[in-house]
């Protein structure tokens, strides 16, 4: 166990003219340590911008992946390379090879939660933050949306479109963990509060919050609500950021146990061994990243069009 990691982290930052990006699920040490902390669009909004020699991607797989692909001159590194998420794993490129031949007339939008090669068969991508507006801005009148099934209900319920769920059932382990009945009681116990949730999570959970939203917009609703208290039905992690930035304000998380571990692989001595030693580097072949490059910058252009839904 190496000491006074923060300390050496920075020194280290310094040294490598480095950038620590780190999703809102992070252990709440990273967290500490990040240049950015932010949802999917954030930082791949960051990662389009950053003048840095090196990247260290405290997030799972797809995300570092992004970044490669947004930047592929900058060395990422990702401090686990066994954070995987596994929704991402869901949706096969060949699957959606096979959809689009038998949808035709059908656009592809997949959410960035998927790989690098499943983006390159993809029109545009889309995070929790803007998937509604990056659907309603298509001309296409069929979309084939995955891998996430809820998020897929969402969007249809903020869409005239046809959303067509590919595959039939892709989901996250972590959101389908939130149920009706914690909402329920929980709304019982803190009448006053507001429920957000974020739209991973089941159909019947997203009705009964106030807000269906992504986790940076969760972050900016308890800021500007007049609320004093919010029920959080998302990873734990974004809880913990909550917690030490409106300290004047109380969280309660819909479940304890709401905790995504592929997030969790990264401590805070990975990300220092990480700058350390540079590794471990993210790669994605140039062919695949030249496609999926094109459906991400379609999203962030059609993203910076007009405020996220
Ligand atoms: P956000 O883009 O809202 O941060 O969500 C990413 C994610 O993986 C949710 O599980
Ligand atoms: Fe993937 Fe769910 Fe973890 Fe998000 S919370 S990274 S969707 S497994």
């Amino acid at each position: 166990m190496v000491n006074n990691l923060p300390e050496k982290i920075s020194k280290l930052k310094e040294k490598r003219n480095a950038v620590i990006l780190a999703h809102n699920y992070q252990r709440p040490e990273v967290q500490m340590v990040a240049d950015y902390l932010g949802d999917s669009l954030d930082l791949a909004r960051l990662s389009a911008e950053l003048d840095a020699d090196l990247v260290v991607f405290a997030g799972v797989n797809f995300m570092a992946e992004m970044a490669a692909i947004l930047d592929p001159d900058k060395r990422v590194v990702i401090p686990d390379r066994g954070a995987r998420c596994p929704m991402a794993s869901q949706l096969p490129a060949s699957t959606v090879r096979r959809e689009r031949k038998e949808h035709p007339s059908a656009a592809v939008v997949l959410y960035v939660n998927t790989l690098a090669e499943a983006k390159a068969e993809a029109d545009v991508v889309c995070t929790s933050a803007n998937a509604p507006q990056i659907v309603n801005f298509l001309s296409e009148e069929e979309i084939l949306f995955g891998p996430d099934r809820n998020l897929a209900w969402f969007v249809q319920r903020r869409s005239d479109k046809r959303i067509v769920p590919i595959p039939a059932n892709g989901h996250c382990y972590v959101h389908k963990m939130f149920s009706p009945e914690d909402i329920r009681l929980l709304r019982e116990r803190y009448p006053d509060a507001e429920v957000l949730v974020h739209p991973e999570c089941d159909p019947e959970v997203q009705m009964l919050a106030d807000h269906i939203c992504s986790t940076s917009q969760m972050m900016l609703r308890a800021k500007a609500s007049p609320a004093r208290q919010f029920i959080i039905g998302t990873e734990i992690g974004l809880v913990e950021r909550l917690r030490r930035e409106i300290p004047d304000k109380e969280f309660i998380p819909a479940l304890n146990s709401a905790v995504c571990k592929d997030m969790k692989k990264h401590t805070l001595e990975k990300v220092y061994v990480a700058l350390r030693d540079k590794k471990y580097v993210v790669r994605v072949s140039p062919k695949v990243a030249e496609r999926a490059l094109e459906a991400v910058q379609r999203m962030l252009k059609i993203s910076g069009r007009g405020t996220s839904d």
